[in-house]
């Protein structure tokens, strides 16, 4: 297969492109170079800002078995990747969110496929919440436009919508702001106790799940949600990360309004504590394409075992005011 990824330096699109090669697939990414590059020549490079006019250039007469996006944001990306790429392309395959349900009116919780359509929320006021409403409405505007493709000239777009991603390359650091209280002897602060259902993917089964997409043509003009299988809450997670860790770091529940009393922000300290957090529900890939997604415990194993090898460099983001978080966790209601 001739594979290109529009993206790929960075986390999941890295995973995919190294797992292409893997395969024995031809490889060729395509971003603005502004991370270091992990590849060898084994993978073509492509310099490109795909919102440009260099779009137009480094892809004219190239054509692709498969293209993966993994930096489409606006409509205007899709609908010009559809021109761009028209009959040139066996499949497009296209990394969107969640987000896209949370940011629906009235959607459930679990989000199913089928909870896509229909009115959008009304633009917030509080800038926090304006810009993760602003990315839910542009990955609509993206996903739309390549429905729109499939549907007027039979583009053959498929989406894939991912809920937050949890991996050893996670540039967000989500998983290893909780990994680095436990490891330093804690307290963990959960606001309002963690006693929220989260349900996450794994980076590395996302890169899975779309090598195992391309080529199959009965998902073109679809969308599919993946995510783990478990619904832990935010507290048991927590509890199975300092159990993997041998932590014995308390952890405790702090109200959320203490916290912000206090100037602490409780997603800066917690990142699953925020009311941005989409939960999908993975059965149509399960039932209509067999994927299963491994075992949540497994996967943490693997994150718990990376981050104590290779110990990152410098601490998460978060943690500038650790010792204000110590003197609240000192009165707080301890959880375990
Ligand atoms: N991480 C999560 O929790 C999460 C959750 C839901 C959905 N997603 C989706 O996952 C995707 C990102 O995944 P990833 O970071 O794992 O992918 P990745 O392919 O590993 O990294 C992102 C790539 O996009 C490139 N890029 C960004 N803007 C670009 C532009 N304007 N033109 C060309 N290339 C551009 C970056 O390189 P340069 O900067 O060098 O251009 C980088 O190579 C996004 O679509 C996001 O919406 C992520």
């Amino acid at each position: 297969m001739r594979a290109l990824v529009i993206g790929g330096t960075r986390f999941v699109g890295y995973l995919l492109a190294r797992r292409l090669l893997a395969g024995g697939h031809q490889v060729t990414v395509l971003n603005r170079g502004t991370l270091a590059d992990p590849f060898g020549p084994e993978v073509e490079k492509l310099r490109a800002d795909r919102t440009g006019p260099e779009l137009a250039e480094v892809l004219r007469g190239r054509s692709f078995d498969a293209v993966f996006d993994f930096a489409g944001y606006r409509g205007e990306d899709g609908r010009r990747a559809a021109e761009l790429l028209e009959g040139r392309v066996g499949h497009y395959l296209a990394v969107s969110t969640g987000q896209v349900y949370l940011v629906r009116e009235g959607a459930p919780r679990p989000s199913r496929e089928a909870d896509y359509a229909g009115p959008v929320l009304p633009r917030p006021e509080s800038l926090a919440d304006l810009r993760e409403w602003e990315y839910g409405v542009g990955k609509r505007a993206y996903e739309d436009a390549l429905a729109r493709a499939h549907a007027a000239r039979g583009f053959p777009a498929t989406v894939v919508r991912v809920p937050m991603v949890n991996g050893e390359r996670d540039y967000y650091r989500r998983l290893e702001r909780y990994l680095h209280r436990l490891g330093g002897g804690g307290p963990v602060i959960l606001p309002d106790g963690g006693g929220q259902r989260v349900r996450h993917v794994y980076g590395g089964e996302v890169a899975r799940f779309l090598a195992h997409l391309a080529g199959k043509a009965e998902t073109f003009g679809e969308a599919y949600n993946l995510a783990q299988e478990e619904t832990p809450t935010l507290l048991q997670l927590v509890a199975r990360l300092r159990e993997l860790l041998g932590s014995a770091s308390p952890l405790v529940a702090v109200p959320s309004a203490q916290l912000r009393d206090h100037g602490l922000d409780p997603v800066a300290i917690s990142p699953f504590s925020g009311a941005w957090m989409s939960f999908l529900d993975p059965t149509r890939a399960r039932v209509e394409l067999g994927f299963r997604h491994e075992l949540l415990d497994v996967y943490l194993g693997r994150i718990v075992a990376s981050w104590l090898a290779h110990p990152p460099e410098a601490a998460p983001p978060g943690l500038e005011r650790r010792a204000l978080e110590r003197e609240l966790a000192r009165g707080a209601a301890q959880l375990r």
